[in-house]
């Protein structure tokens, strides 16, 4: 049997789809390239704006007239938008049998057998106290140097814009002591770097009596040999402690990057948008991070247009940008998400005012972030190989910063996971250029 996976979304989702591949591999499945091969089509969804939702609308208009030539094609929508849509996607899509929430990814396996025996639509999307399927350990394959790990899933913040915790379901931690045993199993395997991931990694274990927090949780994970580097997203500055940016200097193994969503500049905004800090709380937590890690390279996420955002709340989110000096921005235009607050908002600004200020906000951001990558020439940094670079001929690796570097070195000298000093050459747009120092 052959199975076709399609993801879109967070870095969670793309957690689980490796989760659902591992499921699937179990039983005997191939993964195969496009979706006209497969027995079975999984696509994973996101319904963070109305952007990635759409595109399952499209991928559904071009995989369910596969059936007419392949009858025994079982097609299956996970993730966010089936959290939200549920049977009513069946009903607006007939041909797709499946549909599973995000709770219910371990029971994709028994869902597709169900469907091959009776062929009649299926639907499961009940949330419960623990997700199903958190607990799956996919085991990396052969030549893996970094490795997702979810440790903690859904999300009770409530953001007025954010369709997230209606999907993901109340914030649940995994027990830590699972996930050092899934860190200590990936190590085993050949694993070097470890990406903690979770909606808002920085409460872990708060709601959890008896668990640890996610201070010692890092701790922890640096204590597993084999493991040489350590990451994490996302982290909401409302919960960022003194204690964890202690951290970033106690551990040698966290490497110093952080991304640290602002979403706005300006403080009315912040305020509407229900974020619990203001644009001076947030640049003092900075100065606290720079502090213990001067070199730190943060990231950040940006919502322009949001309802209300007038010309000099945008200009106070460029004003953030100029003086935090991320590393790179991911910034998107406002969307209204069914069921959120921010959606009944009456005062929503236009689609070519939210285009506009995207532009400019990008433009914006692309000086700083190229202005970064040339402070680095001169410089030899600590590269860890993750594969061929794209364009071929060179390696390519990420500096502790998670700046990319290409480099040359004689073929067959080097393989992906090893640690080099390499001293930048220049600065590309989007990356560095180096070579090995001696
Ligand atoms: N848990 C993370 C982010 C999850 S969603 C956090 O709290 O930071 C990823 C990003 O999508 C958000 O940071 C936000 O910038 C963006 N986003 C969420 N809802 C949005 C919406 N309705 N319109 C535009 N962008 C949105
Ligand atoms: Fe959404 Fe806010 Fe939760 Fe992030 S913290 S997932 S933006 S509700
Ligand atoms: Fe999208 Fe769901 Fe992640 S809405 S951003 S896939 S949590």
């Amino acid at each position: 049997m052959k199975i076709y996976l399609e993801t879109y979304g967070c870095q969670m989702n793309v957690g689980d789809s490796g989760k659902i591949l591992h499921l699937f591999r179990q039983q005997g499945y191939e993964p195969v390239a496009a979706a006209r091969d497969a027995d079975l089509v999984v696509i994973n969804t996101c319904s963070v704006r109305e952007k990635p939702e759409l595109k399952l609308f499209s991928a559904l208009g071009r995989y369910i007239p596969l059936k007419r030539r392949n009858p025994d094609l079982v097609i299956a929508v996970g993730g966010c938008v089936a959290q939200q849509w549920g049977e009513r996607l069946q009903e607006k899509s007939p041909g797709l049998d499946i549909v599973f929430g995000t709770h219910q990814l371990d029971r994709l396996p028994e869902m597709v057998t169900a469907v091959r025996r009776r062929r009649i639509p299926l639907s499961r999307t009940e949330f419960g106290p623990v997700p199903g399927g958190l607990e799956v350990m996919a085991r990396p394959e052969s030549g893996t140097v970094s490795a997702m790990v979810t440790i903690m899933q859904g999300c009770d913040n409530f953001c007025s814009y954010c369709i997230v915790p209606y999907v993901r379901g109340r914030e649940y931690s995994r027990p830590s002591r699972a996930i050092i045993e899934e860190i200590e199993m990936l190590a085993a395997a050949g694993v070097r770097e470890v990406m903690l991931l979770g909606q808002n990694v920085n409460s872990y274990g708060c709601k959890t009596p008896g668990e640890i927090g996610f201070a010692e949780l890092l701790r922890q994970v640096a204590g597993i040999d084999g493991i040489a580097r350590i990451r994490f997203t996302t982290s909401h500055p409302k919960d960022l402690t003194d204690e964890l940016i202690a951290v970033f200097g106690e551990l040698e193994k966290l490497c110093p990057a952080l991304h640290l969503p602002l979403q706005a500049g300006s403080d009315r905004v912040l305020e509407r948008m229900g974020r619990g800090y203001s644009a001076s709380a947030y640049l003092e937590k900075v100065e606290k991070l720079r502090r213990v890690v001067p070199d730190i390279a943060l990231t950040t996420d940006i919502i322009v247009g949001f309802p209300g955002e007038s010309e000099a709340d945008f200009a106070a989110t460029l004003k953030m940008l100029e003086q935090v000096r991320y590393d790179q921005i991911f910034s998107f235009k406002y969307s209204p998400r069914p069921g959120t607050r921010a959606a009944a908002f009456a005062d929503m600004v236009s689609e070519e005012e939210k285009k506009e200020r995207l532009a400019r906000c990008q433009a914006f951001q692309d000086e700083i972030s190229f202005a970064i990558l040339a402070e680095q020439v001169g410089r030899v940094s600590e590269v860890m190989v993750t594969g061929p670079s794209k364009r071929g001929g060179e390696w390519s690796g990420r500096t502790p910063e998670n700046r990319i570097v290409n480099f040359p070195v004689a073929a067959g000298e080097i393989g992906p996971g090893e640690l080099l000093r390499v001293k930048i050459t220049e600065a590309m747009k989007h990356s560095l250029r180096g070579e090995v120092a001696p």
